[in-house]
């Protein structure tokens, strides 16, 4: 059975003091040995302080986005050798947020994850439809798009990635996808993998979209559902310790 992933992504929020209070609290209710490798990608102003905190504990940390680029004059951009500076395990790719409010296309984003992948840092593809799209039957017709995108670009390297399936009318509106509706899309796209890698397995595909401490348990017991990628209940130590302690 592939171990679980429970990623926070704390999004625009924090500040030196929040953090702080948040990591010692998470840090403080989390095994020694968790039974689901655990994560949090932070706004990259932090990603010092998420190290130093963070450092040698069984809390893994990461950024919620990477350039495109290796390197060079793109400002305001952060490089993946730059995040691994920072020792960041994880980056998130291709967020809904990303795609829609910074014109992020599938391309972009597989050449993102490859950026990372090729630093040393696991990336976290975000797959995920709008309410239009689902309405209109497309669901797995766009998810598998912006999959596709990557499996062409990284390869073999396939086998590498993580894989969050975010419906997006289910982010930060507290109406989560049900498990059938979630296993249903996870299925899919684990079948995509399973064609594209002989590797699959280690391939986790986590869901996002008002994950909470009450609804992880039964989308977490759905067959290929393989961890939580958590906006708003990872602000919150205890949300999130309880998010942990349902993935076990
Ligand atoms: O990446 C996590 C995400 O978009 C879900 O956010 O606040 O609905 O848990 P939220």
């Amino acid at each position: 059975m592939t171990r679980k992933l429970i990623a926070g992504n704390w999004k625009m929020n924090g500040s030196l003091a929040d953090n702080e209070a948040l990591l010692r609290a998470v840090l403080a209710g989390l095994p020694a040995t968790p039974t689901a490798d655990v994560a949090v990608c932070v706004p990259a102003p932090y990603l010092a302080q998420v190290q130093a905190l963070c450092q040698g504990t069984a809390l893994a940390w990461g950024a919620q986005d990477v350039s495109a680029h290796e390197r060079g004059a793109y400002t305001g951009e952060v490089s993946a050798a730059m995040l691994r500076d920072f020792g960041c395990r994880y980056v998130i790719v291709g967020h809904s947020e990303r795609r829609q409010y910074h014109g992020e296309t599938d391309e972009a984003v597989a050449a993102k994850a490859q950026r990372a992948l090729a630093a040393g840092i696991t990336p976290i593809v975000c797959v995920g439809e709008t309410e239009a799209q689902r309405n209109a039957g497309q669901t797995e017709a766009v998810v598998k798009r912006q999959l596709a995108a990557v499996i062409h670009t990284v390869g073999h390297c396939v086998s590498e990635i993580v894989v969050a399936y975010e419906p997006v009318w289910a982010i930060g509106t507290g109406r989560t996808a049900t498990p059938e509706q979630a296993q249903a899309v996870h299925a899919v796209l684990r079948a995509q993998l399973r064609a594209a890698t002989p590797s699959e397995r280690r391939v986790r595909i986590l869901y996002g979209g008002s994950m909470n401490a009450a609804n992880a348990a039964a989308l977490l017991a759905q067959p290929d559902i393989d961890g939580g990628l958590i906006g708003g209940a990872s602000l919150k130590a205890e949300d999130f310790l309880r998010i942990v302690a349902a993935a076990a």
